[in-house]
């Protein structure tokens, strides 16, 4: 019996060892907290679809206005350099907004891109918000599992671009997309609001 246990164990260890992509390099939470950030330089490695089947499923774990769950995703790889092409055009016609080539540029070293669909329009401030946690979960799991992550709202400049592209239909509304990929390096520390500067009042 012991024996068998002991097996069984070093097979689990040994398949961790040889399988990231399903055991993940898990984190402390506080460390996945304090790890996320957002990336804009990547490796040449590919995600692997379990991670992204993960990111994505943790998503779909976040709270919703009414139990809504108003989210839906397309996964983009190969078609990235499209989305790099309309983006960099939409750049060309607003030149007073840089951040909308430079995010083109970003877009063009990750990997895979999210894009996050809503599928609702009535109360858009709960669906927005709704839609902002399951994005900020998508982000936490991406740092869990080792790997870096952008998120995009400049997409939205070309929605309607995207949409032809994908034949999404007008029931569905672009709210954001996630970049993903394997992070080059460690972006320098950001300054933050201290507690003090984010409480505007405490009572007794
Ligand atoms: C709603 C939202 C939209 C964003 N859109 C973009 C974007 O289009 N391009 C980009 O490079 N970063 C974008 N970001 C990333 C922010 O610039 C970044 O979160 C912020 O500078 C703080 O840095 P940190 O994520 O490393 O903590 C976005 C972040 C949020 C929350």
């Amino acid at each position: 019996m012991t024996q068998v246990f002991y097996q069984n164990s070093m097979v689990n260890i040994l398949f961790c060892l040889l399988s990231s992509t399903v055991c993940g390099d898990h984190m402390e939470f506080k460390e996945v907290l304090e790890k996320r950030r957002s990336i804009r330089k990547y490796t040449k490695q590919s995600v692997e679809r379990e991670k992204v089947n993960a990111i994505i499923e943790a998503g779909l774990l976040a709270p919703s206005a009414h139990n809504t769950q108003p989210w839906q995703f397309i996964i983009v790889r190969k078609s990235i350099p499209e989305i790099v092409k309309l983006l960099k055009e939409e750049g060309e016609k607003h030149p007073e907004d840089e951040s909308i080539s430079k995010t083109a540029d970003t877009i063009s070293r990750g990997d895979t891109l999210i894009l996050v669909y809503s599928d609702r329009l009535e109360s858009p401030d709960f669906t927005l918000l709704s839609m902002g946690a399951m994005i900020e979960n998508m982000l936490l799991k991406a740092t869990d599992l080792g790997l870096g992550s952008l998120w995009i709202g400049n997409i939205l400049k070309i929605s309607s671009q995207v949409a032809g592209y994908f034949g999404v239909d007008d029931t569905k509304h672009l709210v954001s997309a996630v970049l993903l990929g394997y992070k080059e390096k460690d972006p320098k520390p950001l300054e933050r609001k201290t507690l003090a500067n984010a409480i505007i009042k405490e009572e007794k």
